[in-house]
């Protein structure tokens, strides 16, 4: 059996060939890994849908983010963050695509990262640590897997920390007061505060089936 394996940065995304890397999904029987030799040009179009659609996600969301710590402060943010980003995530959600946002310590449980989106984060965050990256935001890795005769894709693109960020996702000593208390309220189990500019935050994870 054969297993190919690419890590595409979104710089060079359109000259390496496509990634073809075999896996086993969590909750069903084993897929085949795929491993036939594809032209770029029949592999290529959906992780460029792919990639699109992290990138109006991203915008979206961060002009929700945006407009709501303009109208409330942080704390009313976290409310808008809660409601608005899954609901933007949903209606994103067509054509067969699945997108969401999940990291490898969450805030909110429900984005806990699933097997295949665990190992992209793992390759997201060795690209991250090997310096290489001049974007981090353009980092990527993607998979096509085989179950049961149907191709699926997987794709991820990190999200790295900002300073826009720290307020809520900050060291204890950068969250304020109201923003803690309410974070306690609403998310008893957030793992995700504690880091610095720079950090993989987490990462878009996008599915389709081929
Ligand atoms: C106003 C507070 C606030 C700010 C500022 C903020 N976030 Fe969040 N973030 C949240 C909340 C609340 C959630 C949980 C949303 C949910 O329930 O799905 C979240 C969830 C996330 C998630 C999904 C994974 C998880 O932990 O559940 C990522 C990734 C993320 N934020 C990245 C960022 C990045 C990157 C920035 C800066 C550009 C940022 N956030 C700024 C409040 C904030």
């Amino acid at each position: 059996m054969m297993l190919r394996r690419t890590i595409s940065r979104l710089a060079v995304a359109l000259a390496v060939p496509v990634a073809l890397v075999g896996c086993r999904s969590e909750d069903a029987p084993a897929p085949t890994p795929v491993s036939k030799e594809a032209g770029p040009a029949v592999e290529d179009a959906p992780v460029a849908e792919a990639r699109e659609l992290t990138l109006r996600f991203e915008t979206e969301l961060k002009r929700t983010l945006l407009a709501a710590v303009e109208q409330g402060g942080p704390p009313h943010a976290i409310t808008v963050c809660r409601d608005q980003a899954p609901a933007i995530a949903a209606s994103m959600s067509t054509a067969g695509w699945t997108i969401g946002r999940t990291a490898a310590r969450v805030r909110n449980p429900s984005n806990a990262a699933n097997e295949w989106e665990r190992r992209g984060l793992g390759e997201l965050q060795a690209m991250l640590g090997s310096g290489e990256a001049t974007d981090p935001k353009a980092l990527e890795w993607h998979e096509v897997v085989e179950h049961e005769g149907t191709q699926t894709l997987h794709y991820m693109r990190a999200i790295p920390m900002g300073g826009l960020c720290l307020g809520c996702h900050g060291s204890a000593d950068e969250l304020d007061a109201a923003v803690k208390e309410q974070l306690a309220g609403l998310y008893p189990e957030d793992q995700a505060t504690g880091f610095s500019v720079g950090e993989l935050r987490g990462a878009f994870a996008v599915s389709r089936s081929l």
